[in-house]
């Protein structure tokens, strides 16, 4: 599992936001806060996916003890913080080894970082976030603060629900949290903007926040200036937000109800998951060496959203390419291997068009042929070859790989492209791609699908012996 999480517990919700925020600002971890202990202990007896614990010592003497013969008990092997701690505690205590770093208040949140920078290796192939969560409280302690705010929607998309104009209200925040929006949202140029004016003062906020006065900040100009926004959706009017809500919701629902059925069908367990999983980070692993294709990746990894055809299309198709090979009784880890590769590969070059993406055969092509430029023809009908020599140029390409992504779009009529090869001159792993990608297609675009009716329309498509193995097996499936 990866532990991206960072525990984060003390006394005072409204210190735990801004240490979350200016966490937030600087990583990607995710930071789950505590103010009491009795949680913190039950949320560490159950689980494991944590990387780091950060505890404030003004939780007082013995719950700060507390929280740390809890750490030590649980032979969590990850670093401990403590934020400022006395010097007769550091002293005497029994546990006090096992702190990793001693951290103090008067410039709390710059040393934090540094601290964490020490433990933990920035990845820097990671996509870094454009958002950045913001608490309420951190929020308004700006005086005259005038910026976007979003929330994030159940598909992963950003909803800008305030515009720099709007004054954002408490009660406003509470009608969205009711629909199951918690967090609000900055834009990542702002929240660091912000935060070099927290860090000027650090000192006199942070006794400010522990003595519970109210902390008031200034703006200073000029903000930072924000455009071309990618993965974002807009709504004008509160209705529009909730409507919005909804629909991501729902999309959301629609997508795991597809994935259930799946499961279903293909009896998808835990350890098929899992093996999925796996050579998903290996592919990716691969495809991070090598930058042209990194790039093109980054594109691929936006979040779903309902135009956003490539990343629920290359998800479902890792899945049913395994699942399918687990019918065949093909369960080599190589060619489970190979087909997740080819799954993410295939389209890669079209991961900045999925309007591309989507065309399937060159009947699909000439329907829209007139309504795409040239380049744009010309990117669609070379992609198989110019992705092969794409993943060729590549160490780790799995054997055989290449050749699948070469034969994506033939056909077992010999009309498919770029050759116009018949049945008998593709891989029998091409034949389990083609028809996975094919199945793929069908559930996604037909809400009521079933197997029985995909094997039927599949038996008219395909022919030739490996087309008809993998019909065959895909007939006996039942749900
Ligand atoms: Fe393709
Ligand atoms: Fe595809």
């Amino acid at each position: 599992m990866n532990k991206s999480k960072i525990i984060l517990i003390g006394n005072n919700k409204n210190l735990l936001d801004l240490i979350c925020f200016s966490l937030q600002t600087n990583f990607r971890f995710e930071v789950i806060k505590f103010t009491n202990i009795v949680d913190l202990i039950e949320y560490m007896g159950e689980n494991d996916d944590f990387c780091l614990i950060i505890s404030d010592y003004a939780l007082g003497e013995k719950q700060f003890s507390n929280t740390l013969k809890t750490f030590v008990d649980k032979k969590a092997k990850v670093p401990f913080f403590a934020l400022g701690v006395p010097k007769k505690f550091k002293e005497k205590n029994e546990n006090r080894d096992s702190i990793s770093e001693f951290i103090g208040k008067t410039n709390l949140l710059e040393d934090l970082n540094i601290a964490v920078k020490k433990y933990f290796q920035v990845d820097e192939n990671e996509t870094p976030k454009d958002f950045c969560e913001v608490s309420f409280s951190v929020l308004t302690a700006f005086d005259g603060l005038e910026t976007d705010l979003f929330i994030e929607l159940p598909t992963g998309r950003y909803l800008k629900i305030y515009r720099t104009e709007d004054e954002i209200t408490e009660e406003d925040v509470t009608k969205y949290q009711n629909k199951g929006v918690e967090d609000l949202f900055l834009h990542k140029k702002v929240s660091s903007w912000l935060l070099k004016t927290i860090n000027k003062d650090i000192e006199n906020i942070v006794t400010k926040i522990e003595s519970n006065q109210e902390v008031k900040l200034e703006v200073e100009p000029p903000m930072p200036n924000i455009k071309d926004l990618k993965n974002v959706d807009e709504a004008k009017s509160e209705e529009e937000v909730i409507e919005k809500i909804e629909e991501a919701k729902e999309e959301e629902k629609k997508f795991e109800e597809i994935n259930q059925k799946v499961d279903q069908l293909f009896k998808f367990d835990k350890k098929m998951e899992k093996e999925v999983s796996d050579k998903v980070s290996k592919t990716l692993k691969a495809v991070k060496k090598v930058p042209s294709l990194a790039k093109l990746l980054k594109k691929l990894n936006v979040s779903r959203n309902p135009d956003d055809y490539c990343k629920q299309h290359v998800n479902l198709l890792c899945k049913i390419c395994t699942a399918i090979c687990h019918v065949m009784e093909w369960r080599q880890e190589a060619t489970i291997e190979k087909l997740v590769f080819v799954s993410y590969l295939h389209d890669i070059t079209l991961s900045d068009h999925p309007h591309l993406a989507r065309l399937q055969t060159k009947e699909d092509f000439e329907k829209v042929k007139d309504s795409l430029s040239a380049k744009e023809q010309a990117l669609f009908l070379n992609h198989p070859e110019q992705i092969k020599e794409l993943v060729d140029k590549m160490q780790e390409t799995p054997a055989d790989a290449s050749t699948i992504i070469l034969q994506h779009h033939e056909n077992c009529a010999g009309t498919g492209f770029p050759y116009g090869h018949s049945s008998n001159r593709l891989l029998p792993l091409t034949a389990v791609f083609i028809i996975a990608h094919d199945l793929v297609n069908y559930i996604i675009n037909e809400p009521n699908w079933n197997i029985k009716d995909f094997t039927l329309i599949a038996s008219e498509r395909y022919s030739g012996s490996n087309f008809n193995k993998v019909i065959r097996k895909l007939k006996d499936l039942k749900i």
